[in-house]
């Protein structure tokens, strides 16, 4: 029996101190999962955004570009990866920061997906990411905004709810980039806790954050080409390059599993016992927006769930390529992915 333990009284939210809101069901949907049989998966995001997402006909300057109907998600990597497994049918605990109108909108969207969460209150505001599908081209554009800054006790508020949260056997995901603020060692910082409680951390990142991440030692790194090259300062062209360097991980300690993705080309698994890649099976490409979220969602909740290695990594590409098949922001169907799970086990020899 396992329970996510609740956050010490220095969450509490008297003046000065760092709110700590919880969802009301998050005891329950806990429960749930340990029914399911499934380990406790936490996810960690530092710097969520709330995104927005339209059409025009046509991105240009010099006038008003109208746009079509708007959508609104609540964004961020290990948000991200809490939505895919909540569609899946999984459960994790999603802790996030939020500050602002911004921050508030973005609570009341996760309330909304019913996803068991701990949000940080922080001073500056959530920051939005804007993304428009341009109709003439099929063309898509995508803003990035900045982060708020994080003040210490902000950030040091997240990896004492994070330490306070996590439980043997179960696993942790720090998924995104880190706002300003933040100290590039903060997910090597998360791996670390992660090791003393005895739980598996899963890191998806880039530049500083990643290495850092890397030199401490974690269970599974999900870099894309373009990050894990820039890890290595070379272009990585060429498969084997690419192989090599994943085994080379692997062969440091920097990582027990590199699930390395390679966007339409599919993607690469090092461990211990071998390499195993897997091409995408043959889908409609509308949005590529959230493929490495998806990936990642389905690899943990089946490894949480006790499948076996090879099993997990054909569920993170079938998320992966389901999520390409739906358009802008939104993310995988459970009923594709699990169709393209099969596909790709039956294609198995
Ligand atoms: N064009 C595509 N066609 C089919 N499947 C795709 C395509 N692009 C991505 N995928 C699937 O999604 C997985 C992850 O994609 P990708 O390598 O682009 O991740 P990423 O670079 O981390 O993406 P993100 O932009 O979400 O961070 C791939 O391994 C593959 O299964
Ligand atoms: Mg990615």
């Amino acid at each position: 029996m396992w329970q996510f333990k609740r956050a010490g009284g220095r969450f509490s939210q008297g003046p000065g101190a760092y709110g700590v809101k919880g969802h009301a069901s998050y005891a329950g949907a806990m429960d749930a999962s340990q029914q399911q049989g499934s380990k406790p998966i936490l996810t960690i995001t530092v710097n969520p955004a709330l995104d927005i997402s339209t059409s025009t006909e046509r991105v240009s300057s010099g006038h008003k570009l109208r746009c079509g109907a708007s959508r609104l998600d609540p964004g961020g990597g290990g948000v991200n990866v809490a939505r895919v497994i909540q569609r899946l049918g999984g459960q994790t605990l999603a802790v996030y920061t939020a500050g602002g109108p911004t921050g508030e909108a973005y609570r009341r969207l996760i309330e909304a997906e019913r996803i068991p969460s701990l949000a940080v209150r922080i001073q500056g505001s959530t920051r939005q990411d804007f993304t428009v599908d341009e109709t003439s081209t099929g063309k898509q554009f995508r803003f990035v905004l900045q982060g708020p800054e994080l003040s210490e006790p902000e950030w040091q508020a997240c990896l004492d709810l994070v330490a306070g949260s996590m439980l043997a056997g179960g696993y942790v995901v720090a998924s995104g980039s880190l706002p300003p603020g933040v100290p590039e060692d903060f997910y090597a910082r998360i791996a670390r806790l992660a090791r003393q409680a005895g739980a598996h951390c899963v890191v998806d990142a880039s530049g500083p954050a990643l290495t850092e991440a890397l030199a401490e030692g974690v269970f599974l790194v999900k870099p894309s080409l373009r990050e894990l090259g820039l890890h290595f300062g070379a272009a990585l062209e060429g498969e084997q390059s690419q192989v090599d360097a994943a085994s080379a991980l692997v062969a440091d300690g920097a990582a027990e599993h590199v699930a390395l993705t390679l966007g339409e080309a599919g993607a690469l698994l090092a461990s211990k016992s071998g390499l195993i890649r897997l091409t995408v099976p043959d889908v409609p490409v509308v949005s590529t927006v959230g493929a490495g979220d998806s990936f990642l969602g389905a690899f943990v909740l089946r490894l949480a769930q006790g499948r076996p290695l090879d099993a997990a990594f054909r569920a993170a590409v079938a998320a992966g390529s389901a999520t390409v098949m739906t358009p802008a922001t939104e993310l995988c169907h459970r009923t594709d992915v699990e169709r393209l799970e099969a596909e790709l086990s039956n294609a198995v020899p």
